[in-house]
């Protein structure tokens, strides 16, 4: 891939900003993009292509018939293909990546094992989700590590007339690798042999711009250029207001090739993970050692979404049903904002100032996630929403309790979302239960001062009422589930 066409023009920083094309590599053959919107998404350009196999469900991430396999690497650093909605995927995102559709798994006549387990199960009706379920089992069929089935795999791809169990059958079916995912076909050899290394993008194309700094350096005269670029972390938010509402922005900087964004460290007395960190490779690392991390990720949409969202996104965006804020205020997390000017700590309580707004300044990004450790004695994440799995929430509640030897609350946090224009902690609930027993009995007096505390809304997922409810319900339930004993 690379800088193609240049006619010498220089945007701030380095990075040339008239250049109208770039490259990626789909089915192991070159693509070059040329003149195309930078508001377009892998799969419009598949298929404007003609490779018709990626289909277009919901145009919003939720049915995973786009399906993608892109070549990345693991927290271990060991390459490995991994599934994504290619609906929410621009294409200049796509620049420098290596990626494989529906059209390159088989060879020739030569039906994949995912393809060939498919056929022997049945799992195809009509067929409008199989290329999907094809291109996700195609990504866990190569994952290192892969033991067997495991739904998450497929988790985001819908189905809405086979049924489950031929698929799962078929998933079932196929053979372990050996050596943690090793074989000797073309895609292993290409897995092994991938760059995931990315160039600097900057394109011009209708007049719109499109710009992936590979260094803060390169960034931040981007930023100061066009203050009110629309910043992408994984898009799986913003590409779908462009799909489903036409968003339309003069200027798109993508942040998914930053490294200093990707950082992620541990030690005793905290937890820091970089703002572009995938929730999948937090879900990975973090994995039985962080209990409300367990409890939050798994119902975080699905895979394909968590392999390229992110926690600094989920942040940014501000919205008040976000998953991840709720379990952040709970554990008294903090965010650094960077900016040309250098770095800021931003308490995650003081971030969100009103519905979809935060205290970032022109200019300025989240950078990484503060998390103070040890982890609470006591933590719960709880979801209401109308679906288990992959779904928004209507109310979620994190709570986060530690007491001293007598059992006796030292300090609390209380957090939910969907109750305000903003995630919010409850002050007066958290200041009742201090010092006093955490039992049953503390947790409804806090539940009740927590009822009388939100202000909710009325809207299609939830009355006010049932949100009110909700919270008084949740934390009751929390008390239930971890309560010490005592009056
Ligand atoms: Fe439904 Fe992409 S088209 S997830
Ligand atoms: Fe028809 Fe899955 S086979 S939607």
């Amino acid at each position: 891939m690379g800088k193609h066409g240049s006619t010498g023009r220089k945007s701030p920083g380095s990075m040339p900003a008239d250049v109208d094309s770039f490259r990626f590599t789909l089915n192991g053959a070159a693509i070059d993009v040329r003149g195309v919107d930078p508001h377009t998404t892998v799969l419009a350009f598949l298929r404007s292509r003609g490779l018709t196999g990626t289909k277009e469900g919901c145009g919003e991430g939720e049915c995973g018939a786009c399906a993608l396999a892109v070549v990345t690497r693991d927290h271990a650093g060991r390459p490995r293909y991994e599934s994504v909605n290619s609906c929410l995927l621009l294409v200049g995102q796509a620049a420098g990546r290596e990626l494989v559709s529906v059209e390159g798994i088989a060879d020739g006549e030569s039906l994949h094992p995912v393809q060939a387990a498919m056929v022997e199960m049945g799992g195809s009706q009509c067929g409008y989700c199989t290329p999907g379920f094809v291109v996700s089992m195609f990504a866990e069929y190569y994952r290192p590590d892969r033991t067997g089935y495991d739904p998450e795999s497929i988790a985001g791809n819908l189905c809405r007339c086979t049924g489950y169990r031929p698929i799962r059958d078929a998933m079932r079916a196929l053979p372990v690798l050996a050596d943690g995912g090793v074989s000797n076909d073309r895609h292993a050899t290409c897995l092994a042999k991938g760059s995931t290394k990315l160039e600097s993008v900057s394109v011009l194309a209708n007049g719109r711009a499109f710009h992936r700094p590979t260094k803060l350096a390169e960034l931040w005269p981007l930023l100061t250029a066009h203050p009110k670029a629309l910043l992408v972390g994984g898009g799986t938010d913003v590409v779908v207001e462009m799909n489903q509402r036409h968003r339309r922005e003069e200027t798109i900087i993508a942040l998914d090739g930053l490294p200093e964004l990707r950082t992620f460290s541990r030690t005793d007395a905290s937890l820091d993970i970089g703002a572009g960190v995938p929730l999948r490779e937090i879900e990975e690392r973090l994995h039985g050692t962080f209990p409300l991390f367990d409890q939050v990720l798994p119902l975080f949409s699905s895979r394909l979404i968590r392999s390229r969202a992110t926690l600094g996104g989920n942040i940014a965006n501000a919205s008040p049903i976000g998953d991840s804020p709720p379990v952040l205020l709970a554990l008294d997390a903090s965010v650094v904002l960077a900016s040309a000017k250098g770095e800021r700590t931003v308490p995650l309580e003081q971030f969100f100032t009103g519905y979809r707004r935060t205290v970032l300044a022109p200019g300025e990004i989240v950078l990484r996630v503060h998390v103070p450790l040890p982890h609470p004695k006591h933590g719960r994440f709880y979801k209401v929403s109308k679906r288990v799995l992959d779904d928004i929430s209507t109310v979620a509640g994190a709570f986060a309790v530690d007491t001293d030897a007598a059992g006796r609350v030292t300090s609390a946090r209380f957090a939910f979302g969907g109750v305000a224009a903003t995630p919010v902690r409850l002050a007066e609930a958290e200041r009742a239960v201090v010092g006093a027993p955490w039992s049953e009995a503390t947790a409804d007096r806090a539940a009740v001062l927590a009822e009388a505390a939100v202000k909710p809304m009325d809207d299609h997922r939830g009355s006010a009422n049932y949100r009110r409810a909700m919270v008084r319900e949740l934390l009751s339930k929390f008390g239930r589930e971890t309560a010490e004993g005592g009056a």
